[in-house]
């Protein structure tokens, strides 16, 4: 399905002084980050080591499932898992995992870690079963916890749903380095989407989740809870100063007008050169009207009632009523 809303209305605005870049850390981090790596644009960059990346696609929810490996070790994440939901008779599968639990065994990878970008509104996260089946450590951002206040409320949860991020492993903090066998990783703080959207940079690839769409489709929409078009503006800038030949990998892709496949992977290079939405000369103004006006035009989420009700959990279901049934909350009226 087409990511869509009219739920501009009860988008949360940030506070003016979050969107002063001198109190962002995200960037202040984005300038060190220049300055650690490929020291200028016009020198040479410096070598990063390049892992193995697989695509899984899958087309009900739009949405790129990337296993990312080093090829000397085989040690392997997974970024942004799909578990499959008919909501129609509301009922989970996991044959989608399952494809994705194949691959690994047959490539002999071992996976270290569920990697989430963000707390999906399209799709529910297959994390918890790959986990159970695979193992790793399940992360996310460490501002998921605001998402879970928002959505907690939304949901009339009880106390019983904890809002501190504990159905994670790891919360990453922005620039908390780490590995994946024995390529340095890190992950960034990539707000506007949602508050808590992270990218992370594996080696020469980059997994930035909803930020950046491939240059013909644009950007990621920023009319959710707590998405904002000036924080989304600044977090892409700061992946657009990643080295020009890093190897950018996308959570989403709808197509474009004239392309007929499905596409998942760009450069750095090509999205400063050509993104529709941001390419060089753009200024945050000029990309937070386009945005803006167009986030108005879209349409809800399919999926995202019983999406975020899932993933903000981690990916777990709720628990199960007396009669031993879980169910899905449907609120009336609210989005
Ligand atoms: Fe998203």
């Amino acid at each position: 399905m087409r990511t869509s809303s009219q739920h501009g209305r009860w988008a949360q605005k940030e506070p003016a002084h979050e969107r002063s870049s001198e109190s962002d850390p995200a960037q202040r981090r984005g300038r060190s980050l220049r300055t650690c790596g490929n020291s200028g644009r016009t020198s040479a960059p410096e070598r990063h080591p390049s892992p193995v990346v697989r695509t899984f696609f899958d087309e009900p929810t739009f949405t790129a499932t990337h296993i990312v490996h080093d090829p000397a070790t085989k040690a392997a994440a997974i970024v942004d898992s799909v578990m499959d939901f008919d909501e129609a008779a509301g009922r989970t599968s996991f044959e989608s995992a399952d494809r994705i639990i194949d691959y690994v065994k047959a490539e002999g990878l071992t996976v270290e870690w569920l990697l989430e970008t963000h707390a999906h509104a399209d799709h529910l996260s297959a994390a918890p079963y790959l986990q159970q089946k695979l193992g790793g450590a399940l992360a996310i951002g460490e501002d998921i916890r605001s998402v879970q206040e928002v959505f907690g409320k939304i949901f009339n949860e009880g106390t019983e749903f904890a809002r501190d991020g504990s159905q994670f492993d790891r919360l990453f903090a922005d620039g908390d380095k780490f590995s994946l066998g024995g390529i340095p990783a890190i992950a960034l703080h990539v707000p506007g989407h949602t508050p808590a959207d992270m990218a992370y940079v594996i080696g020469d690839a980059a997994f930035i989740g909803d930020t950046l769409f491939m240059p013909d489709y644009g950007t990621a929409r920023a009319d959710f809870p707590g998405g904002d078009a000036h924080r989304l503006f600044r977090s892409i800038h700061r992946l657009l100063e990643l080295p020009d030949e890093t190897r950018l990998f996308l959570c989403h892709d709808y197509k474009a007008p004239n392309r007929d496949e499905f596409a998942w992977e760009t450069t750095v290079r090509a999205e400063r050169s050509s993104n529709v939405h941001v390419h060089e000369g753009v200024d945050e103004d000029a990309f937070v009207a386009m945005r803006t006006a167009r986030d108005a035009t879209l349409d809800m989420p399919r999926l995202i009632l019983p999406s975020v009700q899932v993933n903000m959990r981690g990916g777990h279901l709720p628990e199960p009523e007396s009669n031993g049934t879980r169910y899905l909350k449907l609120p009336l009226n609210l989005l």
